[in-house]
């Protein structure tokens, strides 16, 4: 996929007139790092042509941005495990709930590839899909460090680029809360064989956040909703899946503690990101949001059969 880099500052336009362009675009750069939305105008700059735009339109730049940034942070330092739970979930579930010898498995939102290569390590046939083509890239040099035959290909949760009834296992990490998730449910179960099988672990509010708190998680996830466990039983509920059972909810690890327990060695972190300072500050963000909430930050699992 085409992806344009698109940075998005807030300036006041008077104090635009007399500044020579590289020191405008370094003070671009600074905003951008402390993302300070405190004027009325803002400016865009796409691959250094600055353009400029309304409030409203910043308004949702602004929400695609940020989005851009967590997504970015976890391709560039191609975290391998960015779930709740980390891969220490992942191999407990693998365990409690085995897949069937010779599944067909499609893992949505695969990230770096680190869960379908596993399986794939482990006889399954496995299909990884991610919207981003920096996730895709990377899982299928994890494959092929691996030595292991998992298939990665670009694609949409919420429009998946198969025929119905093509997998026996759909597995989601982590992903359905980042789209429109009622639809990619549908999605999931379409895609599905009868008698199929989805697992699917999401964030959750693990207790009601006070709003200023719940305002700034799910500004930093840009995500819509960050659902309580009441939430998420409506709505996997109302998804089509027979047998469905929700475990949790369950307290969230951080993404580095789990990397400290399960060191990911085929990890690979973009050339430039040490020097990245927008990486730094959505890194520090991350762990800052997570240090401070982490007693409200919880995930649960849910299972459905097609
Ligand atoms: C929090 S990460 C989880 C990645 C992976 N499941 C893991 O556990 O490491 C969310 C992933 O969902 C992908 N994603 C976001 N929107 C998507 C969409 N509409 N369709 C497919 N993947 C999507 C992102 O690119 C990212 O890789």
């Amino acid at each position: 996929m085409n992806r344009t880099k698109i940075v998005a500052v807030e300036v006041n336009p008077t104090e635009l007139i007399a500044i020579p362009p590289f020191s405008f675009l370094s003070i671009c750069y600074s905003q951008l790092i402390h993302f300070e939305w405190t004027y009325t105008y803002y400016i865009a700059l796409v691959h250094y042509n600055i353009v400029f735009h309304s409030y409203d339109e910043i308004k949702m730049l602004r929400k695609e941005v940020i989005r851009m940034e967590y997504l970015d942070m976890l391709a560039k330092l191609g975290i391998g495990n960015a779930h709740p739970g980390g891969f220490a979930a992942t191999i407990k579930q693998l365990e409690q709930y085995p897949l069937q010898t010779n599944s067909q498995v499609l893992e949505v939102g695969c990230g770096t590839g680190r869960t379908s290569c596993y399986l794939a390590a482990k006889g399954y046939d496995v299909t990884g899909i991610d919207i981003r083509s920096e996730m895709i890239s990377k899982a299928t040099l994890r494959a092929k460090e691996v030595n292991v035959s998992a298939v990665f290909l670009e694609g949409d949760a919420c429009s998946l680029p198969f025929e119905s009834h093509s997998f026996d296992v759909i597995l989601v990490e982590s992903v359905s809360i980042f789209v429109d998730t009622a639809k990619a449910l549908s999605e999931y179960y379409r895609v599905l064989r009868t008698g199929g099988k989805v697992f699917d672990r999401e964030m959750i509010q693990f207790k009601p956040m006070p709003k200023e708190i719940y305002d700034e998680v799910t500004r930093f996830f840009q995500i819509d909703t960050l659902w309580d466990y009441q939430e998420w039983s409506q709505i996997v509920n109302k998804a089509a899946f027979k047998d469905t059972q929700i475990e949790g909810p369950f307290l969230f690890h951080k993404i580095n503690e789990d990397l400290l327990e399960h060191p990911d060695h085929h990890q690979h972190i973009d050339a430039g990101s040490f020097y990245d300072a927008a990486l730094w500050e959505v890194t520090n963000k991350y762990n800052s949001i997570m240090e401070r909430y982490q007693e409200y930050m919880g995930y649960i699992h849910f299972m459905g059969t097609k």
